[in-house]
């Protein structure tokens, strides 16, 4: 077997800003337009194709994005997330806000961009890392 996620579009309001937010809050570039598309890749090669969706921002359906990262990441990220004055959540029902989780024995945190897309940062996968 030799499947790999690759690439998505991601639905989007102002696909320059929207991009630019991802790619800060990860500590990535965006790369060069590609048709219509502004694209961000993680390390693993998946890329995000932002887009600009037809109609308003509450015209756009929110999709989760997790990212796994390392620890210094998730630092990078949350002290991101701080200095700019977004609220954030603990869980994924927004329930807990201004709080971390330390689910599986890590670190995550649910934030949303500026589409309303809920992003979340977790340093360890659901579960746990697997056993080798
Ligand atoms: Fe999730």
């Amino acid at each position: 077997m030799s499947i790999h996620f690759n690439h998505t579009i991601v639905a989007c309001h102002d696909a320059a800003a929207s991009a630019q937010f991802w790619a800060d809050m990860l500590g990535l570039e965006v790369g060069p337009p590609y048709g219509p598309f502004l694209p961000v890749t993680v390390d693993n090669g998946v890329t995000f194709d932002f887009a600009v969706a037809p109609g308003t921002v509450q015209d756009i359906p929110t999709a989760h994005y997790a990212f796994l990262v390392s620890e210094e990441d998730f630092d990078k990220g949350f002290a991101r997330i701080q200095e700019r004055g977004l609220r954030y959540w603990a869980d994924p029902h927004a329930q807990r806000e201004g709080e971390i989780n330390h689910n599986d024995g890590g670190r995550g945190v649910y934030f949303f961009d500026p589409n309303g897309h809920a992003l979340e940062l977790l340093t360890v996968p659901y579960g746990g890392w697997p056993e080798s």
